[in-house]
């Protein structure tokens, strides 16, 4: 059941001077990696091959995901009337290919595909509250709130399943703190610099990924406060099998947000 579609937002509240212009970069580059989902969809489908109730599962939340990419691609025309965003995505697809033909998980197991997808959320439910936080857009804040809610909900539900797979697979639990740092590293990886640079770059230059995971970096990372690293952990935690609250998760809560915060800095200075 899908809890809000694109006619529930109150597009008419829409105010082009609270716009910020550095917001709405991320924003385009969100839409497009939203908008992605349903290669997800199509990858899950065969690694949970029969697991009938999965890929149902599956085929719903990637619907989500596209709605995200389509709310938010919605409103960034409406912040810049020069946005094209099929543009944009036919350039970020013919750059950034999810392999769609595998037929098991890239993380190893179905258990650790399911701790990957929980990190992938917690991220995306983390990030959404942030930027909801900083947006001073009324409609921008609005669907925010609506998406990080979803995204929540998507943790809940690979979660659940991640429950069952643990169960029959009995991954240990070292074994799931390993996906989980691998697939937190990824996120520097290709996806995001990416998309942000098919919707921002300048496309006559030739693309690199460090130096658009940075332009990236410096806006999203910026949006992060302490409770939203501190939530986010206990979410990881979780998902891999340890105790989300206590020392560990106030270790580190500390050392993320020194690091989020030092990485900015030094991007701030480098002119990025
Ligand atoms: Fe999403
Ligand atoms: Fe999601």
């Amino acid at each position: 059941m899908k809890h809000w579609t694109l006619d529930d937002i109150q597009w008419a509240q829409f105010d082009p001077s609270l716009v910020d212009p550095e917001l709405l970069q991320i924003v385009k580059a969100a839409s497009l990696v939203e908008f992605n989902g349903g290669d997800y969809a199509t990858y899950l489908c065969n690694v949970f091959g029969d697991d009938p109730s999965f890929q149902g599962a599956a085929r719903r939340w990637a619907g989500e995901e596209v709605q995200h990419g389509a709310a938010l691609a919605r409103w960034a025309a409406m912040a810049d009337p020069d946005f094209d965003f099929e543009d944009s995505f036919a350039r970020f697809k013919d750059g950034f290919r999810i392999s769609t033909d595998e037929a098991r998980s890239i993380r190893g197991s179905r258990t650790g595909e399911l701790v990957a997808r929980c990190i992938v959320e917690t991220g995306t439910s983390s990030y959404y509250t942030a930027l909801m936080e900083a947006a001073k857009e009324p409609v921008l804040r609005e669907i925010c709130r609506n998406i990080a809610a979803d995204e929540l909900r998507h943790y809940k539900l690979f979660y659940g399943h991640l429950r069952r797979y643990v169960e029959s697979e009995k991954v240990g639990r070292l074994r799931r703190v390993l996906v989980a740092l691998s697939r937190i590293t990824e996120s520097e990886d290709d996806e995001l610099a990416y998309a942000y640079y098919s919707a921002n770059g300048d496309t006559g230059i030739a693309y690199d990924r460090r130096h658009w995971a940075n332009h990236y970096a410096r806006r999203a990372y910026g949006l992060y406060r302490r409770h939203h690293i501190e939530r986010a952990i206990a979410m990881v935690l979780k998902a891999a099998g340890l105790s989300p609250q206590g020392w560990l998760n106030r270790r580190l809560t500390g050392a993320v947000a020194w690091f989020m915060g030092w990485r900015v800095q030094r991007l701030v200075r480098a002119g990025f």
